[in-house]
């Protein structure tokens, strides 16, 4: 339910909340991919490759549903994001960092 074979599509805003920061921010379009939006906030998640494929930036999503814009490869497990390639496509989500 995470891939962008859905019918899910990026919202425009979100309230996204960083469960383990303690940090509930608003997100809007322009503010780009989760990873970009953490680390404005402050916050420093794990990254390298920043497209998709290395998996360094995976994450909990706790709830809520994201969208990748385009094709990613890393290994992932249940509930499991890619920071950097993935958008709000529910009005919260809600993520484990
Ligand atoms: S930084 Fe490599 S998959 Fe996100």
């Amino acid at each position: 339910m995470f891939f962008s074979a859905s019918k899910l599509k990026v919202v425009k805003q979100a309230t996204v909340e960083f469960s383990e920061s303690n940090k509930t921010l608003q997100w809007s379009e322009t503010d780009g991919n989760l990873l970009d939006f953490a680390e404005s906030a402050g916050i420093s998640p794990m990254s390298s490759c920043r497209s998709g494929h290395c998996g360094a930036c995976t994450v909990e999503l706790v709830a809520g549903q994201i969208i990748y814009e385009h094709d990613v490869s890393a290994d992932l497990q249940g509930n499991q994001i890619l920071l950097c390639s993935a958008k709000p496509a529910t009005k919260h989500i809600k993520i484990k960092i």
